[in-house]
């Protein structure tokens, strides 16, 4: 791990007053500037909690977060959100949601210039005709369009994305994943995104975090795994399929999910030095030998 990373997150954990257990503990994390980073995990294991941490509205029970080389604690316009539940602000219209935070980012900036900059923005997410249009004249859809065109407009230092796409139509989705793939290799976007979707991890990220199960008996979550995404960044959603490397991680992630992120010998071996260990799928010993003769042993211990 290293003490410069743009974000670090040291042995977080958070434990809710009167539960008998923490939801998560351990979390160590480092986040380079420019990096992609999702996380997955099982619905209540902790990961909006987490997100919410590095927003500065919630507060950790231990450890901390660095941004920049400043500790994290309170929101500040550095950190664009999108959240899961949309949280627009209901009395405002589309185009003064998002005027509202271009103006709270840039106030000295004249009304034309806030319009025109939020307008880029609602083009952008195909909400173009519905700037005068109340949250609840919207689809939910359109909801999750509007937060994350305003977490955009204001070009913060990190965005945080709460299962951002989770309620868009498949050609919507397509098209603003390929936008935020576009907006983060022009300007070095960092990003941290919550997602249930594998292949959408596949495409976006550089790192995917594992997090393991919160239940109700066995220990608290942690990460246990971070995967290395060693797709060419030039990869796309049309030819990501094509390559022998996609499927592999895929099915690492998958497996994970479905057979690992509760297992006993997954949650008795985590936490402590050498965690979480990146992997590196199809390029491992373990998991293909075929591939040893072209990276071999890339299962890193941090
Ligand atoms: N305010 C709260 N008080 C008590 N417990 C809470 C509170 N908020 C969250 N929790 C508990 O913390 C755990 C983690 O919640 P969190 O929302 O972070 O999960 P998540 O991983 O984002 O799940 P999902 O994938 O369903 O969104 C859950 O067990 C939840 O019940
Ligand atoms: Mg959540």
């Amino acid at each position: 791990m290293s003490s410069h990373s743009f974000l670090q997150i040291r042995e977080l954990s958070k434990r809710y007053g009167g539960a008998p257990k923490p939801v998560f503990e351990g979390i160590n994390v480092d986040i380079e500037r420019g990096e992609f980073v999702c996380i997955i995990g099982h619905s209540g294991c902790g990961k909006t909690t987490i997100l919410n941490i590095l927003s500065g509205l919630d507060s950790a029970s231990g450890g901390n977060v660095v941004m920049d080389g400043r500790e994290v604690s309170g929101p500040s316009l550095d950190r664009g959100v999108v959240f899961q539940g949309h949280a627009l602000m209901p009395w405002l219209t589309v185009a003064a949601n998002i005027a509202f935070a271009v103006k709270s980012r840039w106030p000295d900036w004249s009304r034309e210039r806030i319009q025109q900059h939020g307008q880029k923005y609602i083009d952008l997410v195909r909400l173009t005709g519905n700037e005068s249009k109340k949250p609840s004249e919207l689809s939910g859809g359109m909801k999750q369009r509007v937060g994350i065109a305003r977490a955009f407009a204001i070009q913060p230092k990190m965005l945080l994305l709460d299962e951002p796409f989770g309620a868009l139509d498949a050609l919507t989705r397509g098209t603003i994943q390929d936008e935020l793939l576009s907006i983060c290799s022009q300007t070095q976007q960092t990003v941290f995104m919550i997602t249930h979707d594998v292949d959408e991890a596949i495409l976006l990220a550089d790192k995917i975090m594992l997090m393991s199960s919160n239940t109700s008996t066995g220990p608290a979550a942690r990460i246990a795994e971070v995967v290395v995404n060693t797709l060419p960044k030039t990869r796309t959603r049309a030819d990501i399929h094509h390559h022998p490397q996609f499927y592999k991680i895929r099915n690492h992630l998958v497996d994970f999910l479905v057979n690992r992120s509760s297992a006993p010998t997954v949650m008795n071996s985590i936490g402590g030095i050498g965690y979480p260990p990146e992997i590196f799928p199809g390029l491992t010993s373990e998991e293909d030998s075929s591939d040893k003769s072209q990276k071999p042993s890339l299962k890193k211990i941090k």
